[in-house]
């Protein structure tokens, strides 16, 4: 597992966008729960960190889709899903497996 972040860097309600083999990962705190992102939005590939963020809900800020950040999926169409990764917490950092960030 690689590190690819500190933990307390996210702020809560927030994100932090990383460049993993030059891929942009965005990771946000949704209320202290983290998930890691493909940071380009579905639509047409604006920066979902710079999203309206909320627990349940991260919304691009360039045409204002939402997406649910259980499902991963869009809310208006559940059909298109979010790119996320497998992250595990340790020792206050954000961990992404090798592997994965190899082959991203
Ligand atoms: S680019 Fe995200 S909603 Fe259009």
């Amino acid at each position: 597992m690689k590190k690819i972040a500190k933990i307390d860097e996210i702020p809560r309600n927030g994100s932090k966008l990383v460049m993993i083999n030059n891929k942009p990962i965005a990771l946000f705190n949704l209320e202290g729960r983290i998930i890691a992102w493909d940071n380009r939005c579905p639509h047409r590939g604006a920066s979902l960190a710079d999203s309206h963020i909320s627990e349940d809900i991260i919304q691009c800020k360039f045409h204002l889709w939402e997406f649910d950040t259980h499902s991963e999926c869009s809310v208006a169409n559940p059909a298109i899903k979010i790119k996320s990764y497998p992250i595990e917490l340790k020792d206050g950092y954000v961990l992404l497996d090798e592997k994965i960030t190899s082959d991203l």
